[in-house]
């Protein structure tokens, strides 16, 4: 568990999963930041969300207890790929710019070096979403490269998917 002034981090569990769901679906029904499937259930979101060991899911509560996001992490790809890091990230509209993205990206990126992986890669941030690729780039990311024209955001049309990294 770790502890800001304003969030409380720790490990999903099924009451605060039900609880952040309708972030999850807020965040794919936007379609500005995430290419999840639109429309999924509560259970068939479980598995696009929830991992299993050796990933992480957290969610960063407030002092009453309130879920106000998400993070998830784990191995990038599989086997001798594994050695490198991703993760992905959502906070409820509510409760942005506060730094609840912030404390949910340095708790990951904290976690990923206890596990003793080599980098941290992100496959896909959409490069209109100015505050996500400012809060990277904030946290130590550098943009690889841009996949061009590979997300059909919702109000930009097709644009440009950031490889996004930094070695740990
Ligand atoms: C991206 C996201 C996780 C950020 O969470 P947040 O709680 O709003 O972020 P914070 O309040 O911690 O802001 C941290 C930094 O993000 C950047 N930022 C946040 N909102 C911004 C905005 N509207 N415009 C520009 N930069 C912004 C700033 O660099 C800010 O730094 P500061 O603390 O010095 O002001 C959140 O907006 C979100 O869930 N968006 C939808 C899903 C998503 O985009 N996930 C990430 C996909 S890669």
């Amino acid at each position: 568990m770790s502890r800001t002034s304003r969030t409380v981090i720790r490990e999903i569990a099924e009451d605060d999963w039900v609880e952040f769901f309708p972030t999850f679906t807020e965040v794919i029904e936007a379609g500005e930041t995430y290419a999840f499937p639109v429309g999924l259930s509560i259970d068939e979101a479980r598995g696009w969300w929830l991992e299993s060991p050796p990933g992480v899911t957290v969610v960063a509560v407030d002092e009453s207890g309130v879920v106000l996001g998400s993070a998830k992490s784990g191995p990038n790809r599989p086997g001798r790929g594994s050695h490198v890091a991703t993760a992905s990230f959502m906070v409820s509209s509510a409760a942005r710019g506060h730094g609840v993205g912030r404390a949910l990206g340095e708790w990951v990126l904290a976690w990923a070096r206890e596990q003793g992986y080599a980098a941290m890669q992100f496959n896909a941030v959409v490069e209109t979403n100015v505050a996500a690729v400012a809060l990277w780039q904030d946290l130590g990311f550098t943009i690889i490269g841009t996949v061009p024209e590979a997300f059909d955001s919702r109000g930009h049309g097709r644009v440009g998917l950031h490889v996004m990294h930094q070695h740990l």
